[in-house]
Order: C-alpha cells, then sequence, then structure tokens
C-alpha cells in the first residue's frame, strides 16, 4: 500500500493540437477523428441540436493541448464559460471586446505571415515554435447581426472573414457556430473558407446547405433528415469530403469540470471554480 498522498488530477498529461480530435462515433461505430490545425470549422443547425456539446468536445482536448492558445468567444459566457480559466481570452457579451479581440488575432496572423516570408515558409509547422491560437466562436449571429451597431456588426463581420481567410497557414484557427445558418449569417464565400462543416438537425434544406454546401440535400445529404429527438446527430463534412453522418461525444458538465481543472493545472494557471469532489478525487491547489 503505497503512503504517496493522491494526486490532484489523474496524470494522463497533455495532448497535442496537431493529434487526432475525437469527434464521436459513425454509425458502423467507428471513432471519427479530425486534425484540427491547419483546418478550421463551421457548426451549424438549429436550437438545442447538438451545436455547442460538439464545440465543447474541440475546446476540451484544445484545452489539453500545451502547444495551442485558447480564444473563446461567447455571447451567452454559459457554454464556454467553465474553460476561462484554460484561455489566453475570454470574450462574453461585449462587442466591442470581441472585435479587440479580432484584431489582435489579424495582427497575430500579420506578424506571422511575416515571418513565414522571411523564413521562405508557406505555413506554420510542428517543429516550428508558434503555438496554434484555436479561435472558438459560439453564435456568430449574435455578435454579427445581433448586438452592436450596424458599423460594429459589419466590422466584426469583415474581421471574422479576414481571420477565417487567412488565419490557417499561419495557425490561427477559428471554430465557429451558429443557429441561424442563413445566408446573411453565413455568406458562401465566408462558408467555403471553411475546411470541416459539421450541420446538426435544421429545419430547411437550405440552411443545411448554407452548413454543408450547395447541392448536396438534392444529393441527399440534407440535416433536415436527423430526427429532432437525435440530439448530437449531424453530418460532418471534411474538405473536398462526402457528408458522414455521425454522432457526436458527449460530456457532461461534470466532466467538463473536471477537464478544465485538470487544463488550468497543466498550463500552470490556478482554477478558481468549484470542483466535483468525487470526479476530482479532492481539492486541486
Ligand atoms: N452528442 C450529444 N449526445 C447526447 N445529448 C446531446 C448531445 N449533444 C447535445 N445533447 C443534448 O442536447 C442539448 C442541447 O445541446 P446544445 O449543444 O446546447 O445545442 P445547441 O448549441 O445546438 O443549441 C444538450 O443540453 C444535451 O442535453
Ligand atoms: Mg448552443
Amino acid at each position: 500500500m503505497t503512503t504517496e498522498p493522491l494526486p490532484a488530477a489523474v496524470p494522463v498529461g497533455s495532448l497535442s493540437i496537431w493529434d487526432p480530435i475525437h469527434l464521436g462515433t459513425d454509425e458502423n461505430g467507428a471513432s471519427v477523428h479530425v486534425r484540427l490545425a491547419e483546418r478550421n470549422m463551421f457548426i451549424g443547425g438549429e436550437p438545442g441540436a447538438g451545436k455547442s456539446a460538439a464545440l465543447q468536445l474541440v475546446v476540451a482536448h484544445a484545452a489539453m493541448s500545451l502547444d495551442c492558445h485558447l480564444i473563446l468567444v461567447d455571447g451567452k459566457r454559459v457554454e464556454l464559460g467553465l474553460w476561462r480559466d484554460c484561455a489566453e481570452r475570454f470574450i462574453g457579451p461585449s462587442v466591442d471586446e470581441a472585435i479587440d479581440t479580432l484584431k489582435w488575432l489579424q495582427s497575430e496572423i500579420d506578424k506571422r505571415t511575416d515571418w513565414l516570408l522571411s523564413v521562405a515558409k508557406r505555413k506554420i509547422t510542428r517543429d516550428m515554435p508558434w503555438p496554434i491560437y484555436v479561435l472558438f466562436l459560439d453564435e456568430i449571429a449574435y455578435f454579427s447581426a445581433t448586438v452592436g451597431t450596424p458599423a460594429q456588426q459589419k466590422e466584426f463581420n469583415a474581421l471574422n472573414r479576414d481571420i477565417v481567410a487567412r488565419g490557417r497557414a499561419p495557425g490561427i484557427i477559428p471554430v465557429e457556430a451558429t443557429q441561424r445558418p442563413s445566408a446573411d449569417i453565413l455568406p458562401t464565400s465566408l462558408r467555403d473558407l471553411f475546411g470541416y462543416r459539421w450541420a446538426f438537425r435544421c429545419s430547411t434544406e437550405a440552411s443545411s446547405d448554407t452548413i454543408l454546401g450547395h447541392g448536396w440535400a438534392d444529393r441527399g445529404y440534407s440535416a433536415t433528415s436527423i430526427d429532432p429527438q437525435a440530439r448530437g446527430v449531424g453530418w460532418l463534412r471534411a474538405e473536398d469530403g462526402i457528408p458522414r453522418r455521425i454522432k457526436a461525444a458527449y460530456l457532461t458538465d461534470e466532466e467538463i469540470i473536471y477537464l478544465a481543472n485538470y487544463a488550468a493545472q497543466l498550463r500552470g494557471r490556478r482554477h478558481l471554480h468549484a470542483v466535483n469532489e468525487g470526479l476530482s478525487g479532492g481539492e486541486v491547489a
């Protein structure tokens, strides 16, 4: 019997943002993974379809990956708030702060692009000393069409578009979700810049195509076919690929709190939030 004190968290070590990220299982029960570095992701679907839960899976992997920094933008605050101790920046409902953060990421893209040019490289790779920044944005429409003045919304949209368009090569990766997948929130020109598109239940074929790409509903890949009760089921389309119907994995609030605390510890940040005693095995310093 050991007399050593129990560790405050299970010592599983950290992950890498370059590693495959587990998203769920396909119809054959096979595990579905994606690689996020060099790719960005768009998640759409009607309210309650499972978008925020899906976003949590990617946030969890990123939070545990010490080679990336998290930028969390969540107008509602409750979806990504549990991860705030793991984040470089956590932005709530302030459109000014959201714009300020996107400008900062834009300047980071400029700085890294200058550096890439100076060393004659086209993109950031794993061996370079630049951490990946992952921008998680839950509910694009909140900033792009709901709060703020028309001028602020326009500025937000222009900045977001630039980051989605230019961010991948210099390692600034947006992962964005919205519950209003319509052409005004997600113009085709913006959608087509996202490498991964994940369509949860939609009420119209037009919305489904807004996420997956033009013509997929006609070919039988429509998120309207998903049973409204089947939360977490969606079509995942990787770049140039055929959409694949998958059931997203799911993290409970307790699991998120546990993982967020562990990730904050890995990152050397003191966590300030309640720890679920049963799951954590004790208080964390
Ligand atoms: N993959 C999943 N497996 C099981 N239940 C899920 C899954 N995704 C979502 N749910 C359930 O559906 C609810 C709504 O999901 P949420 O991600 O908040 O929807 P959205 O962000 O699309 O509005 C969750 O609170 C949860 O109860
Ligand atoms: Mg949501």
